[in-house]
């Protein structure tokens, strides 16, 4: 979504309060967690004082049974659990900064896209043009469940749900025009009825008449993400997104999405500098690479052994706890696909995967490897992300992603890995405007 080569920097901050996490040295514990906003303030202000641009919110409203058969594990480790709604969340983080911007996380298969074109209007009027958009399929049965699903619905429907939702949000947040608001205390002229159009959609799933009962935003539109990485999460994301995001863990894998999205973004008549792609890595810094190792030891010491299978469980939707000792991740491949739920993450997992390893093994790794990982000193990180950002098109940057604590990991890399990539005129040394949008695209 910009014509520059910038490194573009976001922090997930989905997790940061769960999985084994809060039990590292300099994590959250010790901060009213959620009785407050105090934890999310301060990070807000160390992200902002590195120029990072954004940051992220995901969301999921289940609590998974899918290891053991029951949530005594999700539970009793705080596998990601809880999860309380972060919308609240952001107009008080958005009132102490002025340039950092802020996504949300909404559903496509469980909201209406009025109530979503609308609360995101409002939210880019809060947030005075920060907000973005993390529009997600929901694969998770379990959160079905609190919606009124017996059965959650199937892959290909989600996406034709969702290819229409976006179509239905796009059309009412143009449907009043930029220029609509006239305002004329002397002819008692508000706003000029022309420019504010009905939109008459009637679909498979939603009929909307419109117009949005809303004055235009400051980014009229938030900013869209998509994180879906199958075949047709990459057609959603390459008809609407400005950002993708994408948990690819090696090169080759990176640079064949990335070229996979170019050809969609071709055929729908966008270009591939219309979508920026945020690649997921998890930054481990420290001043020498034995130290860097060192903090990793102990993040991994710090979790169970069965910590990985649980998680994986929830995310892949099967119980992995009766995993015998020699199952390959293979063995699981079937009953993964029946589920339809992170499609497109299990096949990343199975072709980056040695297929020898077995699943317990490949578990005890998943919390830390499950996505890119870059760890040593300020400069051998920033030259991976460099090559990294070159070798995939230099288009789009980086989200700091799950298994990543706070406070600590995330004021040691603003202090010490960002001013590197300043350095090297990597990543910004200031915003350029007051919107994401403006932020992303320079
Ligand atoms: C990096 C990343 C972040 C995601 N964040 C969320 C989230 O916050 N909430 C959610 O319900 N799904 C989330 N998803 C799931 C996707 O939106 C999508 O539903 C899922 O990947 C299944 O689609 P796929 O088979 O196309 O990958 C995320 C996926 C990825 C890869």
């Amino acid at each position: 979504m910009s014509e520059k080569e910038t490194i573009h920097l976001a922090a997930d901050l989905s997790f940061l309060h769960t999985d084994f996490l809060w039990r590292m040295p300099g994590s959250w514990a010790g901060y009213p967690y959620y009785s407050t906003s105090d934890f999310y303030e301060e990070i807000a202000q160390v992200a902002e004082r590195g120029k990072m641009d954004m940051l992220f919110f995901g969301d999921t409203g289940g609590t998974s049974e899918d290891y053991g058969g029951n949530h005594e594990a999700v539970v009793s480790r705080g596998v990601k659990w809880p999860r309380h709604d972060m919308t609240p969340m952001i107009p008080i983080l958005a009132r102490l900064t002025e340039s950092v911007g802020y996504a949300l996380t909404m559903s496509t298969t469980y909201h209406h896209p009025f109530h979503v074109a609308r609360i995101f209007n409002a939210l880019d009027h809060v947030t005075r043009g920060r907000i973005a958009w993390n529009a997600v399929t929901s694969a998770y049965k379990w959160e079905a469940m609190n919606w009124g699903f017996d059965v959650m619905m199937d892959h290909g429907e989600r996406y034709r749900r969702a290819q229409e939702f976006l179509n239905v949000t796009c059309q009412l947040w143009d449907s009043v025009e930029k220029d609509a608001p006239v305002l004329d205390s002397d002819s008692g002229v508000f706003l000029d009825p022309e420019k504010v159009h009905r939109i008459d959609f009637k679909g498979d799933y939603f009929n909307v008449r419109g117009p949005l009962p809303a004055l235009p935003s400051p980014q009229h539109r938030p900013l869209i993400i998509q994180a879906g990485q199958s075949g047709p999460g990459m057609d959603l994301a390459a008809k609407y997104a400005d950002l993708q995001f994408s948990t690819r863990r090696t090169l080759k894998s990176m640079k064949k999405h990335r070229s996979d999205i170019d050809k969609k973004l071709n055929s729908f008549g966008r270009s591939p500098r219309d979508l920026g792609i945020l690649w997921s890595v998890r930054v481990q810094v420290a001043a020498s690479e034995s130290e860097a190792r060192a903090k990793e030891k102990r993040f991994l010491e710090s979790i169970p052994p069965e910590g990985g299978l649980i998680e994986m469980s929830q995310w892949f939707g099967i119980d992995f706890s009766g995993a015998k000792l020699n199952m390959k991740l293979s063995d699981f491949a079937d009953q993964v696909r029946e589920q339809e739920g992170n499609l497109g993450t299990f096949d990343e997992l199975l072709k980056t995967t040695d297929p020898d390893v077995t699943v317990r093994d490949f578990g005890r790794d998943y919390m830390s490897q499950r996505i890119l990982v870059a760890e040593g000193t300020p400069k051998e990180i920033v030259d991976k992300l460099e090559k990294i950002h070159y070798e995939t098109g230099a288009n789009g940057g980086f989200i700091l992603g799950r298994g990543f604590h706070a406070m600590d990991n995330i004021k040691e890399f603003v202090e010490h890995v960002v001013p590197e990539l300043q350095k090297r005129g990597l990543s910004k040394k200031d915003y350029s405007g007051p919107t994401l949008r403006e932020n992303f695209n320079d």
